[in-house]
């Protein structure tokens, strides 16, 4: 069997299939339907430092190939987070990744200040700079190069864990804000998080989404996906998470090919919570196939015209 394991800053992962931040909860929803510990990762749900109800519904709805949410980071806030979810992770034999949202520069650090100050397994942080759905913060950080350069060189002072940026591709230049983030320190960047988009019913004549806009996410949008991961992969040298519609080893291998060393299943998950564990068995069967011993050799070796 291939070697799957890849590594991510200090961090050695069993596979390259991790879970995406909100389409998994907090990784403790379904023992029933999937076995966690052959993931490679889960990142949890975005948390801030206080609680928050998201958006006023409808909030999510189904579109051609996709879906666009607008959730507005409902979560349970960290000092929960910490009491309740962190005992749990500490006998869950699946690295966690917390992801931290923020209004501020100040509430990504407290956030995860709070975190650092208790004793917990979490391997690292994955920081959202790039939601489309709240009107302060989100993706405002991650629009622009010097904000995400300060914020990711501020966090930095506070964890030696896995320190990796969640990127936007709704943006002029996403190699730019890739660029910040290894600047500040980042040992990794993930991309990417949803495409903004609309629904409309054309009865009703309403807009199928509270916020009237949302992030399009699900196999939509894995081409941009796929062209932002090649483009980031030319443009730093740390390792980047691909993120964006698979739903299948294929896929998988599509973003290996175009400069991922490891991928989240996001949507597909809310289909088939148990997806990731079959890309997985299948991206084995691949390799073996094609006589790989390990994954490491297909990263970003995708074969250009240009
Ligand atoms: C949301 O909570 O609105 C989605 C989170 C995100 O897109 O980062």
């Amino acid at each position: 069997m291939a070697d799957l394991s890849i590594k991510i800053g200090h961090t050695t992962f069993k596979n390259p299939i991790f879970v995406a931040s909100g389409t998994f909860g907090y990784g403790t929803d379904n023992p029933e339907l999937v076995d966690v510990s052959n993931i490679g990762a889960i990142v949890t749900k975005s948390i801030t430092l206080n609680p928050r109800e998201g958006n006023p519904p409808p909030r999510i709805v189904e579109t051609p190939s996709g879906m666009i949410n607008s959730i507005g980071l409902a979560n349970i806030g960290v000092e929960k987070y910490i009491s309740e979810l962190l005992p749990i992770y500490e006998v869950m034999d699946t690295p966690i990744i917390m992801n931290i949202a923020g209004s501020s520069i100040t509430e990504y650090i407290d956030v995860m200040k709070k975190v650092e100050a208790v004793s917990s397994n979490i391997v690292g942080y994955e920081i959202n700079i790039s939601c489309p759905n709240v009107k302060e913060g989100g993706m405002e950080f991650g629009v622009d190069c010097e904000m995400t350069e300060k914020l990711t060189r501020e966090l930095r002072n506070f964890t030696d864990r896995l320190l990796i940026m969640k990127l936007s591709p709704n943006v002029t230049d996403i190699t730019a804000i890739a660029k910040s983030s290894e600047n500040g320190g980042a040992d990794a960047v993930s991309a990417i998080n949803t495409v903004v988009g609309m629904s409309i019913d054309h009865k009703t004549k309403k807009s199928n989404i509270y916020t009237t806009y949302g992030g399009l996410s699900g196999p939509a949008i894995k081409p941009v996906g796929l062209a932002c991961v090649h483009k980031v992969f030319n443009a730093v040298k740390i390792p980047i998470i691909g993120i964006g519609g698979m739903v299948s080893s294929h896929d998988v291998i599509e973003y290996i090919l175009a400069g991922s060393c490891a991928v989240q299943i996001g949507t597909a998950n809310y289909r088939d919570p148990g997806i990731a564990e079959k890309i997985l068995n299948d991206l084995n069967d691949y390799l073996d196939e094609q006589n790989l011993n390990s994954i490491t050799s297909l990263i970003g070796a995708v074969k250009t015209y240009v």
